[in-house]
């Protein structure tokens, strides 16, 4: 039996591994989530044995103290953190305080005997890049704001628990991910339900800064085939698709795929936090994935007959 406990499980891709892990009878999953930003509809609708949710807040150690100390468990994904261009901009304080969460985590893993800590960090820690694709060992970290701060802040600790205590990990730096469960703060849902309504799809700047987009469903078997397979054991890996794609173009696409008659409408740019550009190296990925990645147009075609979106956006 594995014991598994994912922290921000009721978020995105907490609730998409979940589904997952669920499905094998030898996985017993705990999720922790504060519901900040996570929803108790996207908790799995199956209710089997196999997991429970306790609403609990990962920053404050006499909470997640107890939960960790009586359930003993084998790994444990640490995902829950405060996400959100405008949220993190916003609230600095609050994302800095994300840090004592990694270290309870760590800590308790430690001292329960854990196997291994998957962190969710993110390509934000690369900072505005120098060159792309951007690479897992050659490419500097420049992280600037608070929320790519704590994500590098978070990785150190994770290096340092293993050489000091033998406190396996793995750290995975995901890029841009979308699905199902996005909620429309973020770029992909909000296009997609402005266009499904026939309303103004409205773009910061020029939409000329390029993004990749990466599918649910390639991030969560990358995550699980390195827990199953025991893959990158103290590793760092890249999680995200490398087909280039700019936000003018997304725009288009997803018009042109809903047979939309939204038009698009420009914005002053951001001042802080919208990067031009952002492209992983993903060989490692690839490797661990052992199948093609979801192209972005056939990703969003999913979306698009996806009920769960749909009914998330008013539309069933
Ligand atoms: N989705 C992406 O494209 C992306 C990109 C880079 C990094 N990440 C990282 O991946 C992780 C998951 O992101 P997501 O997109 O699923 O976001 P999400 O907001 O859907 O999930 C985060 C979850 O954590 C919970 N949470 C926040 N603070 C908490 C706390 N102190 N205690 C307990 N629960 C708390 C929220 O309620 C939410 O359910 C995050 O750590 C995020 O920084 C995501």
């Amino acid at each position: 039996m594995n014991r598994i406990l994912i922290t921000g499980g009721a978020g995105n891709i907490g609730s998409a591994i979940v589904e997952k892990l669920i499905t094998k009878a030898e996985n017993y999953v705990v999720i922790v989530d504060d519901l900040s930003t996570g929803f108790l509809s996207k908790l799995p609708k199956i209710q089997n044995e196999r997991w429970e949710f306790i609403k609990a807040d990962v920053n404050d150690f006499k909470e997640i103290a107890p939960i960790m100390m009586s359930h003993k468990f084998d790994y444990v994904f640490h995902f829950a953190a405060v996400v959100g261009v405008a949220r993190t901009q916003e609230n600095p304080v609050k994302v800095l305080r994300d840090i004592d969460g990694i270290r309870n985590i760590l800590d308790l893993s430690k001292n329960t005997s854990v196997k291994r800590v998957f962190f969710s960090s993110s390509s934000e820690v690369y900072g505005e890049p120098v060159v792309l694709p951007q690479h897992e060992e050659t490419t500097p970290l420049n992280s600037r704001v608070p929320y790519a701060v704590v994500k590098n802040v978070g990785e150190s600790f994770c290096k340092s628990y293993y050489q000091e205590y033998k406190l396996n990990y793995t750290i995975f730096r995901f890029f841009n991910t979308y699905g199902p469960s996005q909620s429309t703060d973020f770029v992909v849902a909000r296009f997609l339900a402005a266009a499904l309504k026939n309303e103004d799809i409205t773009i910061y700047g020029d939409g000329m800064q390029t993004r990749t987009f990466t599918y649910v469903d390639d991030t969560v078997d990358t995550c699980l085939n390195c827990l199953y397979n025991n893959q990158q054991v103290n590793d760092v890996i890249n999680i995200g698709n490398d087909q280039l794609c700019t936000i003018l173009e997304l725009a288009q696409l997803i018009i042109s795929l809903t047979k939309s008659s939204s038009k698009i409408i420009h914005l002053p740019p951001l001042k802080e936090g919208d990067m031009t550009r952002r492209q992983p190296d993903n060989a490692k990925m690839r490797e661990i994935l052992g199948r093609p990645l979801v192209t972005l147009e056939d990703g969003l075609q999913k979306m698009i007959s996806s009920s769960h979106f749909l009914s998330s956006i008013g539309l069933q």
